[in-house]
């Protein structure tokens, strides 16, 4: 950490207010950043910690037109269930803000002001596709049609999921607006650029010399960005919902949602102090922002070339630029990617609701599991492991022990430390020793291997306690177990300090078991922290409950049934196959179609897929085979009415001559299923 830094601003990435929150979105950037925010705080520091909801874009504008409601409206509702269940998680923010505010409306406009005062852009018309029935400007990811270069259909305007090819949307065959379904038109429309070659060498430097400490993916993701050479990027889009491009000749153009959600990181700390440029546009403070990988370069590049160009008003100094972005990779959920639009996710705040009062145990696991150096997958049995193998196990055993102990062999008081062995003085020379780990891990970002450090105080906790065996020594040498319970209480206080960062509800509880008022960060590593005499709580409780089998499988159920949802969502959506060609009436006429009933069905032997069929097609009783083992049982088909292509040529098949073919389709989940007459008809009867 820098030494000389006064004061830290802590910025995470801005949640779009068009969905409510994840457990990826919290391991990747709110939980670490709420711990580094914490521990700052622990140690002392000036710190603010900025964030809010992101407004402004095209999928919310989207997403209101499809629910036919303002996008205000659905801004306002999505904002109040981030802000509330971050609150609930203990985000321990010191603005949560939002873009729609009229504080950012002002900062926003005045930033672009001032670049466009100062020549800092470029304006350049350019043709866009334009959906002549909704009546916009479509952005990329809203026009789709067949890859140019693999031919599948569903491809995007900016690329094809299929191959993988990046796209330019006017590279698609047969482009569709996902708005309307119309065709799209080539329109010409006026933008202004931000010319990121302008600045490239200015970030070459600062970057990929003053910053090779940053994380290995995001200096990574810089240095391609910056090899690969940087173009001129629009910061103005057509759009009615957003913030008003602040210059004449500009109507119904606002700013790029990236324009505006980085400055959003100013109006917030306007909004909470009046103080702001002190923190901004003063060389004493540190800024670090922290995000999920998908914005690296936006945090890296596009904002600090923002930030630069801006460079000084007539009469202050100019904003700093990030001391460092630690950005994160992303977090799997049970082997898929997450995904809000197939509702693959956990909620936290639906996690609120299923697990009351268990806050912490979330922080843990995602702090444990997070995906700080490779993406990662959270599956609930490891979430139900690490919460009853390490939270009950080892964390609450210990806390409980202790105080169990004092209140049963002291009365609650803590007993005053004797002689100390070797041993205790090892043991408690282990904290300093974990707490500067702790400090270096926290102070690089790795959160991961910083939890692992709170946590090791309490293995320490254990391991003293299994070693000592007060509940032995009693019998024989009291007086040894006053040393021994002040230790452990010691390292109970400790433990509490070095996890409030991680888990402060549990931290708040173990400051009421040991009854004592929140101890700063300096406290770590002491073994004085609790006086002689002092009281404790003699009826401790558990400080964490066991997660039990039924709650885990509960959520695997609940993302069974989003996955079944979505496939048959999937298979009635999709497209039916094209037409075959013509055929004359002669043609169909020479098809015999009748109904007829199921007299007897059987799995042919050493096969999975055939059944023979015994069927009463009015002309006669016939055997034909067919391809639907997988998707029916014999009871579900003795009785039935069947329709049946009786002049097929027979054929064939695993030694029985199959005369005919049964009619199929397929249901919305890929079940085939029977084409039966509505009514009962007398076999025979023709379909024509
Ligand atoms: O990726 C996102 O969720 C964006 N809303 C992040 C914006 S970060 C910042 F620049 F505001
Ligand atoms: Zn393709």
């Amino acid at each position: 950490m820098n030494d000389k830094a006064k004061r830290h601003l802590i910025t995470a990435a801005l949640p779009y207010a068009n969905g409510p929150i994840h457990i990826g979105h919290l391991a990747g950037v709110y939980i670490p950043a709420d711990i580094y925010a914490r521990y700052l705080r622990g140690r002392g520091e000036e710190v603010i910690w900025v964030c809010g909801s992101d407004e402004h874009g095209v999928p919310i504008t989207i997403k209101a037109r499809k629910e036919g409601v303002t996008p205000q409206a659905v801004v306002d509702r999505y904002h109040e269930i981030i802000k509330k269940s971050f609150a609930e998680l203990g985000m321990s923010f010191d603005i949560y803000s939002r873009t729609s505010s009229a504080m950012h409306a002002r900062t926003a406009s005045d930033f672009f002001r001032t670049l466009y005062d100062k020549g800092e852009f470029i304006e350049q018309t350019s043709e866009q596709f334009f959906d002549p029935e909704a009546g916009i400007f479509l952005a990329d990811r809203y026009i789709t049609g067949a890859c140019p270069k693999c031919g599948a259909e569903g491809a995007y305007g900016d690329q094809c999921e299929k191959c993988g090819s990046t796209l330019a949307a006017t590279e698609l065959v047969n482009p569709r607006s996902t708005v309307s379904g119309a065709t799209p038109v080539l329109r010409e429309t006026k933008h202004w650029y931000l010319p990121l070659d302008k600045h490239e060498a200015f970030l070459r430097q600062w970057i990929l010399e003053e910053h090779k400490e940053w994380k290995t993916n995001v200096y990574g993701q810089c240095k391609s960005w910056l090899d690969a050479g940087l173009q001129p990027r629009a910061v103005s889009r057509d759009l009615d919902w957003g913030i008003p491009v602040p210059v004449e000749g500009a109507e119904g153009k606002v700013l790029y949602v990236w324009f505006d959600a980085p400055i959003g990181y100013i109006s917030a700390t306007r909004e909470l102090t009046p103080e702001w440029e002190r923190w901004w546009k003063s060389p004493d403070t540190r800024m670090v922002h922290f995000i999920g990988k998908d914005n690296i370069v936006f945090h890296c590049i596009v904002f600090p070339a923002m930030l630069r160009a801006h460079g000084c008003d007539a009469d202050d100094s100019s904003y700093i630029l990030p001391e460092n972005v630690p950005a994160n990779e992303f977090l799997n959920l049970e082997g898929d990617k997450i995904s809000t639009s197939r509702n693959h996710a956990v909620w936290l705040h639906e996690y609120l609701v299923d697990f009351p009062g268990k806050q912490d145990v979330l922080r843990y696991v995602l702090c444990a599991n997070a995906p700080e150096t490779k993406d990662n997958d959270f599956t609930w049995r490891d979430f139900q492991a690490r919460a009853n193998n390490e939270l009950v196990a080892v964390l609450g055993n210990f806390v409980n022990r202790a105080l169990v102990l004092t209140g049963k062999y002291f009365e609650g008081a803590v007993p005053a430390a004797g002689e100390l062995t070797d041993y205790d003085r090892d043991t408690l020379a282990e904290l300093p020793r974990l707490r500067a780990s702790l400090e270096k891990h926290i102070e690089t970002y790795r959160f991961r291997e910083a939890l692992k450090d709170a946590m090791d105080v309490a293995r320490l906790g254990n391991k003293y306690l299994a070693d000592t065996e007060p509940w032995k020594v009693v019998k024989t040498d009291a007086k040894r177990v006053e040393t021994i319970l002040n230790v452990a209480l010691q390292i109970t206080a400790n433990l509490a300090v070095a996890i409030e960062p991680f888990m402060p509800f549990t931290a708040s509880k173990m400051w009421a078991m040991l009854g004592v008022e929140r101890l700063s960060w300096d406290a770590l590593g002491r073994a004085d922290l609790l006086p002689a005499g002092h009281t404790v709580t003699r009826e401790p409780g558990l400080l964490f409950e066991k997660i039990e089998d039924e709650a885990v499988e509960a959520q695997l159920a609940k993302l069974a049934a989003t996955k079944a949802a979505n496939a048959a969502a999937e298979a009635a959506a999709a497209a039916p196959d094209p037409q075959k060609p013509e055929v004359t009436f002669d043609e169909f006429e020479k098809m015999d179609i009748r109904v007829g009933t199921v007299l007897d069905a059987a799995l042919v032997p050493k096969t999975k897929k055939l059944m023979k069929l015994k069927i009463d097609t009015g002309i006669d009783t016939r055997e034909i085979v067919s391809g639907i083992a997988e998707h029916f049982t014999p009871e579900e088909l003795i009785g039935r009415q069947v329709t049946v292509l009786v002049n097929l040529a027979p054929r064939e098949l695993k030694g029985t001559l199959s005369r005919g073919m049964v009619l199929m389709t397929e249901n919305a989940e890929g079940k085939l299923t029977l084409v039966t007459p509505t009514e009962k008809v007398n076999n025979g009867a023709v379909v024509r």
